[in-house]
């Protein structure tokens, strides 16, 4: 498999699949079912929270791609960008970290071969050249079915429960 790590830019917001039409981390108040006629506005909606969000944080999304084909997405910035992290129990995301909010690999076919520890890496790679001291993810337990992904993930890939929560504990790694 020929695997490549992106930054997630303005370029390659169309390549992240249904995730460019979804706007629950950062516009919780208005996050619909995209029907046909309002997916461009989902798309500037999300676009425009790249934008923000690259200007006054900076890299804040990673995409990998096998064979030039892109499979997963990640996403993550410090909570205030990511207004529905209030939402959750187990929160708040504490201030020194920064919140993965969404890591997926959009394909069945490409579950379970390491690609989403290979994204999660990438994450973690850039947010230590930052300096940022910890990561932090609401991650689910009994149902991998969630923004991140199931607490199992983590807890495989170093992260510990620092809140607990009966179905979304907030997971932390220090970096
Ligand atoms: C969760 C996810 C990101 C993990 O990425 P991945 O590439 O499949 O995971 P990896 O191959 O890197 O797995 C590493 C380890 O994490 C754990 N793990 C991963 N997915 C798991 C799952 N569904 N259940 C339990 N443990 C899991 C396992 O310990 C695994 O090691 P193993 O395969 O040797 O047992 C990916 O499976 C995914 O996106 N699944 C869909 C989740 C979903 O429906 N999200 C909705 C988004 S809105």
């Amino acid at each position: 498999m020929k695997i490549k790590i992106f930054d997630f830019t303005d370029e390659n917001l169309q390549d992240i699949q249904c995730c460019k039409y979804c706007i629950y981390w950062e516009y919780p108040e208005e996050c619909i079912d995209p029907v046909k006629d309002e997916k461009e506005d989902l798309i500037q909606k999300k676009l425009k929270w790249l934008q923000d969000t690259n200007r006054l944080f900076g890299s804040c999304g990673k995409i990998i791609y096998v064979g030039g084909k892109a499979v997963g997405y990640a996403q993550y910035a410090p909570s205030k960008f990511l207004p529905h992290s209030s939402d959750y129990q187990a929160g708040p995301p504490s201030k020194d970290a920064v919140l993965i909010s969404c890591l997926f690999i959009f394909h069945k076919q490409f579950i379970r071969l390491g690609l989403g520890s290979k994204l999660l890496q990438s994450v973690i790679d850039d947010l230590r050249s930052r300096r940022i001291k910890a990561c932090e993810t609401f991650a689910r337990k009994g149902n991998s079915n969630n923004p991140s992904g199931p607490i199992e993930f983590y807890l495989k890939n170093g992260f510990r429960i620092h809140n607990d929560d009966k179905e979304f504990p907030l997971m932390r790694l220090e970096l």
